[in-house]
């Protein structure tokens, strides 16, 4: 009889105490870089870099097919990996509104199209959120979090959050391309520009890491000699790519890598960089691209092989860009970014995959790994 009464509360509190668990089951992920993974910053912003239109999204489930500001038909690499590890929805962009409240739950996505390491990137393209202001606001969504959950709370909370920066392409891709300014004339040799990146690159991960930031993903850059753009631009023939920009990413990349490497051992046991090799596993997909179900790996779905390159949707089919029927077989979405078919794969050995894709440990592994 006594007990009857008492029967309801503890029924509640083991519904509490089960969503809370489920809470702490999903990922919390911060998502920092460039468009191969901007949810949607840019069309929050001036910019001539936004894919604000249709037929971008087209394939993003959540939205309906409505383009989302993501640069591809579908999901980035960011999204399936969080959705792979459970996340109940993707972290929204910082600029959209209402976003804050997100810091405490599933993360927030700081991304933004053609943004760079290096502050003058992206220039051309007027708006754009380069990677030292995406940390500025990483730290005002800090401080939201201090107020909701104390400063020790916070540190916990960040503890287990899973940090990813991919950046550095549109630096590689504005070295390349002399009308820029400051990259023009007087251009610094490629080994004197890699040791900027990476030098400049090891500052923002300090200061990630001094914000609180212990599990950290760092992608390196994919194979941009072998991409559309790229290719038309230096009249590198279909099946080929650009053997110069191809080699001064992979000198990029090593210096990267070592640099991650020496963290590493600085930092100790409580924070982790794990490596991300993008342009082992795409160069991978574009080489093997029938093995792995594609039929074309040189041309764009959409916008075709030309400069301007533009993807868009008009009103009818003689006012929009041209559009691959099937976006499955597709490599290249645009001319500069991959489909969701090539994410899905770079996503999954990533996840999964041993230390040729990620070192020194994979993204699940650094999901289970308890930092206390
Ligand atoms: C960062 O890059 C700039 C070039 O944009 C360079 O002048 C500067 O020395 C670099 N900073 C560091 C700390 O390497
Ligand atoms: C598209 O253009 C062609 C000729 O250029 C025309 O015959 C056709 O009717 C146009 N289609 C639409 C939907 O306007």
């Amino acid at each position: 009889m006594e007990t009857m009464p008492h029967f309801p509360l503890i029924l509640l509190l083991l519904m509490l105490m089960s969503f809370y668990v489920f809470k702490c089951l999903s990922v919390t992920s911060f998502v920092f870089g460039d468009s191969l993974v901007d949810a949607g910053n840019n069309d929050f912003l001036f910019t001539l870099s936004k894919a604000d239109s249709p037929p971008y999204g087209i394939d993003f489930t959540p939205s309906g097919g409505q383009p989302t500001g993501r640069f591809t038909n579908g999901r980035t690499i960011s999204d399936v990996v969080d959705q792979a590890l459970g996340a109940n929805s993707l972290p929204p962009p910082y600029l959209a509104p209402n976003s804050v409240s997100n810091a405490v739950h599933g993360g927030i996505n700081y991304a933004s199209g053609a943004s760079g390491i290096l502050d003058q990137t992206g220039t051309l393209f007027i708006g754009r959120i380069p990677l030292r202001e995406q940390i500025t606001y990483f730290e005002l969504s800090r401080a939201y979090m201090v107020n909701v959950m104390g400063e020790k709370g916070t540190k916990s909370f960040l503890n287990k959050a899973i940090f990813s920066v991919t950046i550095g392409s549109n630096d590689i891709l504005n070295y390349f391309q002399p009308s820029i300014p400051f990259f023009g004339e007087d251009k610094v040799s490629p080994p004197m520009f890699q040791d900027f990146m990476v030098s400049n690159l090891t500052i923002h991960l300090k200061r990630l890491h001094e914000l609180g930031a212990r599990k950290i993903i760092v992608v390196g850059v994919g194979p941009l000699g072998c991409i559309p753009f790229v290719r038309a631009l230096h009249l590198v023939p279909g099946g080929k790519c650009s053997a110069k920009v191809n080699s001064l990413i992979r000198g990029y990349n090593k210096k990267l890598r070592d640099m991650l490497n020496q963290c590493n051992q600085e930092m100790g046991p409580e924070t982790i960089y794990v490596y991300a090799n993008s342009y082992d596993i795409f160069r991978g997909i574009i080489l093997n691209y029938r093995r792995y179900g594609f039929e074309n790996a040189n041309d764009p779905c959409c916008g075709g092989y030309f400069p301007p390159f533009v993807c868009f949707k008009g009103k009818d089919a003689n006012t929009s860009s041209v559009l691959c029927n099937d976006r499955a077989k597709y490599v290249f979405w645009d001319a500069y970014h991959p489909t969701e078919a090539v994410n899905l794969i770079i996503a999954e050995k990533l996840l999964n995959g041993d230390e040729s894709a990620s070192s020194p440990i994979n993204i699940r592994e650094l999901y289970d790994y308890n930092i206390d």
